[in-house]
């Protein structure tokens, strides 16, 4: 060895790249992930090794996990547990390292009988290029989509800024799946939470009239499956359904990045199109606060977002 071969450089590795994460069906899709930070660390780097991939496996149904570490060389002391780090954030004693015949052969026998969630929990359905998808609401401690979780929990953090696991036992998570029908894949996922809203003493002593924000807190459509129009109809179920739910009196959205604001600001102002909101809108700015707040709690549009939302179409009816 040379002088050289101890420079810090050789031995370290940016971990967003090094990182494969692959899903799975009839072919393999790999992708990178966006963040790696929560798992290897702010600097988004690995010490200790040369030509280092993280292959992260998952089968595209039930998402059974596998994990491989490859390297050329690796320093025999000081390095990163690059393995250990990864899988303290996968479910314990699921995931499958290395063995890839032994992981097919799981996952295989894993899809015989694996079903979707139950038909009362439906909430949605939609076609999409001749496929059909729909959308399921369960909670978080629901055993019938509990695994499914435990396994998948790892693309927010790999896709969704300052993310982090939410309380499986906390009854109050809800999560919104989207699947394929056909091949019971798994498109996307978003976490929601109810928040406690107090609207009063009145409906206050009436448990039964409580009343909740829905919260957003992750939200995500797996990478191969973006920019088809799948987030969009996710979040469209998810609005409808809170709409009908007298519970739910504001929709809310923890911390959204430029995308979801963006998918967001469209579904939002196509649903006020639709209810013929546009034409209610004064062209000349002259609007009341309790005009705006009556019809926020109508449309259950969080105060932030709906005065955007107004301001986006008096521009609009002035143009
Ligand atoms: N063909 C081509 N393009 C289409 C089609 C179609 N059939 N349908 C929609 N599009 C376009 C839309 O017009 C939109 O274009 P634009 O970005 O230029 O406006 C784009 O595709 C995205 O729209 P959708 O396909 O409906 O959205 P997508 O399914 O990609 O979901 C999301 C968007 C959720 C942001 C997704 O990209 C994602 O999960 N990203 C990673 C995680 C993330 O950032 N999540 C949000 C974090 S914030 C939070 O969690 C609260």
């Amino acid at each position: 060895m040379s002088i050289a071969d101890f420079q810090p450089a050789i031995w370290t590795s940016s971990s967003n790249s090094a990182l494969k994460i692959s899903l799975v069906s009839d072919n393999a899709i790999q992708f990178s992930p966006v963040f790696t930070y929560p798992i290897y660390g702010d600097s988004e780097q690995i010490y200790g090794y040369q030509d280092l991939v993280i292959h992260l496996a998952f089968d595209s149904v039930t998402f059974k996990p596998f994990v491989n570490v490859k390297y050329s060389a690796k320093l025999d002391e000081g390095r990163d547990d690059v393995e250990g780090r990864l899988l303290s954030f996968l479910p314990k004693d699921d995931v499958v390292l290395k063995d890839e015949a032994k992981w097919v052969d799981c996952f295989q026998k894993e899809q015989e009988t694996y079903k979707l969630p139950p038909q009362d929990c439906l909430i949605d359905e939609y076609l999409l290029d001749g496929e059909a998808f729909a959308v399921y609401r369960t909670k978080v401690t629901d055993p019938s989509t509990k695994e499914l979780h435990r396994r998948i929990q790892i693309f927010s953090l790999l896709f969704i800024e300052a993310a982090s696991y939410i309380d499986q036992d906390d009854p109050n998570w809800e999560i919104f799946w989207l699947f394929s029908k056909d091949h019971k894949q798994c498109i996307g996922y978003v976490t929601t939470y109810k928040l406690w809203h107090y609207t009063g003493s009145a409906s206050f002593d009436q448990p039964e009239n409580i009343k909740y924000r829905a919260r957003i807190s992750q939200f995500i459509i797996l990478p191969p499956y973006q920019g088809k129009g799948h987030g969009s109809h996710l979040y469209e179920a998810l609005f409808s359904h809170w709409i009908k739910d007298d519970s739910v009196t504001e929709v809310t959205v923890e911390d959204p990045n430029e995308n979801f604001d963006d998918l967001r600001d469209r579904k939002d102002l196509q649903r006020l199109y639709e209810n013929r909101f546009f034409n209610q809108v004064a062209k000349d700015g002259e609007v009341s606060q309790e005009w705006i707040e009556s019809n926020r709690m109508r449309y259950k549009i969080e105060k932030r977002q709906f005065n955007r939302l107004v301001e986006m179409i008096m521009m609009h009816n002035n143009s």
